[in-house]
Order: C-alpha cells, then structure tokens, then sequence
C-alpha cells in the first residue's frame, strides 16, 4: 500500500486555480522530487500536506489515515524551508531541540536525542553556536535536524539548497539523500533545479501550471519526456517539428527529408503535425545507427568535456554532443553533414 497518497487535489485562491487533478502515490522510504518552474504549484501541494493549506478538493492520506481534518501539530511531518527559518535567539542544540519540548519529552530523553541529530549532520561540535555564526550550510543541516528530531512519519524540503552557493549545494543534496536512506523516511523534495532533481531521486513529479505532467523515475524522464514541456524543462534540448508522412510506414517528413520512426503513435493521420525529441547525447556525425538526417552545421562551441554542435535541419536548429579528445576536429559553420542516430532515440512527445 502507498503510504502517502494524493488524490484528485485541487487547489483555488479566489478564483485562481493553482492546483489542478492533483494525483500521486509514494511509498513508505521513497525520495520524490516535485520539479518545476516558479509559481507552478510546488509549495501549494507541499503546503496542504503539512496542513498549512486547506484543498479546495481532493483528499490527502497517509498510512492509510486521511488527514483532511488533522491539523498541522496532528500530522507528525517534518518540514524544512528555503530560507533558514532557525529560531534566531535560540542556539543549535535548542533549536533542534524545540520540537521535543514542545512535545513534552522527558530531559534526559531530549538530551540524547538532540545528540544523535547533531551526530547524524556532523555538527556536535557546534551546539552552542547561534545561526548567526554559522555558513548557510550549516544552518540548513540544523533545520534539517531539527525537522528530524521528533521522528516525523514524513519529510518535506521545500527548495532547502537554493540559497546556497553550487559547491555547497552539490554536497548537501548528497548528504540529505544519504541521512534520508539512513533513515528509511519517507521524503518529498521540491525544486525547480532539474540536476538536482535528477541527481537524487527515486522518482520525479514534473509539474506545469498545477499539473503533474509527468511522474517517473529520473531516466524516465529524461530518456522518455512525455511532453514538450517535460522534454524542455527537463533538458532534452531538441525539439523537432515535423509532419506524419505515411502513419503505415511510419514516416515523418521534416523539411524535404523523409525518415522512419520506431513507434508512430495510433491517432496520427498523413498531414498531422507531429513533435519529435533527440537528446543532444544521441546523435553523432560518425555513421553510427539506423537513422540520418543532412543537415548544415550552424555553429560549434567548445564546452570542456563536449563539444556541442549545432546544426540546421530544415526549419529546426538540432543540437548535439560530441564528448571532447585532444584530436577533435570541430565542425566549421556552414558545413554540410550527416547526423546520425539510433531510431530509439526519436521520440514522439505530446505537444
Ligand atoms: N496565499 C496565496 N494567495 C494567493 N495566491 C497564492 C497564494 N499562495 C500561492 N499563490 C499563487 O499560487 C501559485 C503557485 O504558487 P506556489 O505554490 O508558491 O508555486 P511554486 O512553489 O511552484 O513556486 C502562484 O501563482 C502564486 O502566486
Ligand atoms: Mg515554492
């Protein structure tokens, strides 16, 4: 059974609807991303989780309880913010502890407790420090601890690396999955950063205005973007606009050539317009794989480890990636040559 389940969520400030059909199942331990632009509805879902939103519809269940009526001190859920929302008269060791004194807990028993948080985030040394001492690093791993000190059923990070700086970012994300599979919770994560997104988790919900477009784990949605907007937001850089030459033979036709997909999708009729996506990674210009289109080399840029060539095929500008060698012939704009490719990699997606 899942153990945290969204069901037809919907959302509505005024008459501005800003969660729409909202459905998803997560299971107990896993680590799900919600990724998408600002303003499409991220902190709303997460906000009506932890019960600082009342949905205008749908239900919100965890382990099974639904938890419309609870409010937000009844949920058990943890909950970490953007900005470090530390108490700021408070030093460490009583900012992570606040919880459990809230709760009642016993001295002795918040005394261990705290020092196996601050373990956990490598920060013993620390507890009497105030936030104003701290990097932002730091501070995070703090609300961090402090969120996890009550044992809460479930985790909610709420874009909690984008203030930091990329180095840092890089390695607390990495920390943040390591202590959530540590301890096995349960843990939705928004960002609108889709590395991030990609780099840690089990599964991705993209969102677009309200919307799940697409739920997968990360090599699903990068490899198999749904959607125009997943294949953009998400990196798939091209995006090709062709028409369906012969749906029997599947055929499309992009400028004056004609090529064959794997798959043409059923409702397709000759003359539909139809949306192609090719990962800049997929082609090349050595006669490697079953497809080719000609085209003309529109520029090259060095990159470090790849080079990438951007080159014109009919009306559309594809992009590709050719890892970098010291032997590297770059490609000279106006060029004519033959992109090659393997017909898997030419994806329909819904536009
Ligand atoms: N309390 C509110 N009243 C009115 N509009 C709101 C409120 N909270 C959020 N919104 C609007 O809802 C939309 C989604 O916001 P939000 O969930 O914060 O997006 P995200 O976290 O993805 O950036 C935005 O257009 C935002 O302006
Ligand atoms: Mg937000």
């Amino acid at each position: 059974m899942s153990f945290l389940v969204l069901d037809n969520l919907q959302k509505s400030f005024g008459a501005v609807q800003v969660v729409k059909d909202f459905n998803m199942s997560i299971d107990k331990g896993e680590f799900v991303s919600f990724l998408g632009p600002s303003g499409c509805g991220k902190t709303t879902v997460l906000r009506m989780i932890a019960g600082f939103e009342t949905p205008s519809g749908g239900t919100i269940s965890i382990n099974g309880k639904d938890q419309n009526r609870l409010k937000t001190n009844q949920r058990n859920i943890g909950m970490v913010f953007q900005a470090y929302a530390l108490f700021p008269n408070m030093n460490v060791f009583d900012n992570v502890a606040f919880g459990l004194k809230v709760a009642g807990t016993p001295k002795a028993e918040i005394q261990a407790r705290v020092k196996e948080m601050l373990a956990l985030i490598r920060l013993e040394h620390l507890a009497d420090r105030y936030p104003y001492q701290m990097s932002g690093g730091q501070q995070q791993r703090v609300a961090l601890a402090r969120a996890l000190a009550p044992k809460p059923q479930l985790l909610l990070l709420d874009e909690p690396l984008s203030a930091l700086d990329a180095k840092i970012r890089i390695s607390l994300r990495e920390e943040i999955r390591q202590i959530q599979r540590q301890l096995g919770i349960t843990t939705v994560f928004v960002t609108h950063d889709q590395e991030e997104a990609l780099s840690i988790s089990d599964r991705i919900v993209v969102m677009n205005a309200g919307r799940a477009d697409q739920i997968g784990t990360p090599s699903e949605i990068y490899n198999r973007p749904a959607t125009r907007f997943v294949a953009s937001f998400v990196g798939t850089l091209n995006m090709i606009d062709a028409t369906v030459e012969d749906p029997a033979a599947r055929t499309v036709r992009i400028g004056d050539q004609v090529i064959a997909l794997r798959e043409m999708p059923g409702s397709h009729k000759a003359g539909d317009p139809i949306l192609l996506a090719l990962r800049p990674e997929a082609g090349s210009l050595s006669s490697t794989g079953d497809s080719r289109l000609q085209g003309e080399v529109i520029s090259s840029s060095f990159l470090g480890s790849v080079v990438r060539t951007k080159i014109a095929v009919g009306a559309n500008a594809v992009s590709f990636d050719t890892f970098n060698a010291p032997d590297l012939t770059m490609p000279t704009p106006g060029e004519k040559v033959t992109l090659n490719f393997s017909s898997q990699d030419l994806l329909v997606v819904r536009d």
